[in-house]
């Protein structure tokens, strides 16, 4: 039987990583909105097995409901994998669900939440006293809305944790001023891989047992890693020593203030309160809760030192040019070569990190 789905974000981490895996698949259609339709055509028309029958692009916004709407018809969508952020993420997914119930096209959906109790009373109870972060309480709602809703379609909720990439962000400040700028606490966080997320997305449209519909399942390691023991991660994968931005005051106010200055101060100020809810309680997967995630994967989730080593190689060459580069200029020194060294450090950005 031949298959329509529609996936949000393509264009983000767990979204690159899944139309790959997608792409393949012979009896599945791909349809990706965006709004950037040139970008996301240059970043898949180079994949294996992209024709654009098998992975139509189309370019609007999914936060204007009649455009969603018309997709899901006119492609006869039967899946969707919904992932949504930004200060909309609440109006855009409540439409985005309005319109898969309106379409009759629609059988299941696939609803990237995280790594939370949005269900039992007592975790609901909990992310109310110990968090007030929006982009992470909207989940609350949509979760609700989804599992009472009364939906004419079959859904299941992912659950990831903190995603590996987000390390990308404070790459340069790590290169340059031996600083992880976010404030990852004492507390423990469970992290995880956006290319096991994108499997599981695959395996559950795969799946013809029916066994995860009304299912949600958490992704993301079993250990959880302090701030204190990422910095010592990537210390020993770049070999210098890497310091934790402070998670007390003064690092939830830098993140609070470089945020407000590239975004709006209400993003920045949300994203501190996330920081804020991780140094009360951390960000921890239930251990019950592990093994259906191997189930569904078909394997263990990657490992997070692992990814820090191998990435930290394509890191190293960044840190280890520069270098090079002040070497080469000491000899031609020493050689009588008068130079101008180059002002390297002001070549990398401190603190970049964008979210
Ligand atoms: N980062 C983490 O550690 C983490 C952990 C747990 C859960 N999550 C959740 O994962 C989800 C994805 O977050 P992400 O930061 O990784 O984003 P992302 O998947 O990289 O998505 C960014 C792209 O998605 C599209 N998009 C998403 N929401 C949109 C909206 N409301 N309006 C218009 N376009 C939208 C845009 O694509 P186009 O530009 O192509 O239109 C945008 O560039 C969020 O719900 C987040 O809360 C993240």
């Amino acid at each position: 039987m031949s298959r329509n789905v529609l996936i949000t974000a393509a264009s983000g981490h767990i979204g690159e990583e899944l139309v790959p895996i997608l792409l393949p698949l012979n009896h599945v259609r791909l349809i990706l909105p965006t709004s950037n339709a040139s970008r996301l055509q240059t970043k898949f028309s180079s994949k294996p097995h992209f024709s654009d029958e098998e992975c139509v692009i189309e370019e609007g916004s999914v936060a204007n409901p009649g455009w969603f709407q018309g997709l899901l018809t006119k492609y006869h969508v039967d899946t969707v994998f919904c992932c949504l952020t930004g200060e909309d993420e609440l109006f855009t997914t409540m439409n985005s669900i309005d319109c898969m119930i309106k379409s009759g096209t629609v059988k299941h959906l696939i609803y990237l939440s995280a790594g939370a109790d949005f269900h039992t009373p007592e975790g609901v109870a909990q992310l109310y006293r110990d968090s007030t972060s929006a982009h992470v309480m909207v989940k609350v709602v949509i979760e609700q809305k989804i599992r009472f809703g009364h939906l004419p379609f079959s859904w299941t909720i992912l659950r990831p944790m903190l995603f590996f990439v987000n390390d990308i962000r404070t790459k340069q400040a790590m290169l340059t001023d031996g600083l992880y700028a976010e404030p990852l606490p004492d507390k423990p966080l469970s992290r995880v891989a956006p290319g096991d997320i994108a499997l599981a997305v695959k395996n559950i449209v795969l799946d013809t047992t029916g066994k995860w519909k009304g299912q949600h399942i958490y992704i993301g390691s079993a250990k959880g890693y302090t701030g204190p023991e990422i910095a010592k991660i990537w210390s020993s994968a770049l070999g210098k020593e890497i310091r934790m931005l402070d998670s007390g005051e003064s690092g939830l106010q830098h993140v609070e203030d470089h945020l407000s200055r590239i975004g709006r101060p209400n993003w920045g100020r949300d994203i501190r309160l996330m920081y804020e809810t991780f140094a009360l309680r951390g960000f921890e997967m239930p251990e019950s809760e592990y093994p259906k995630q191997v189930e569904l994967l078909g394997k263990e989730p990657d490992d997070y030192e692992n990814w820090v080593k191998r990435d930290s190689r394509r890191l190293g060459i960044v840190y280890v040019l520069p270098r090079l580069s002040l070497l080469w200029h000491a000899c031609l020194r020493m050689a009588g070569v008068r130079v101008k060294l180059l002002e390297l450090s002001k070549l990398e950005n401190p603190s970049s990190y964008r979210n």
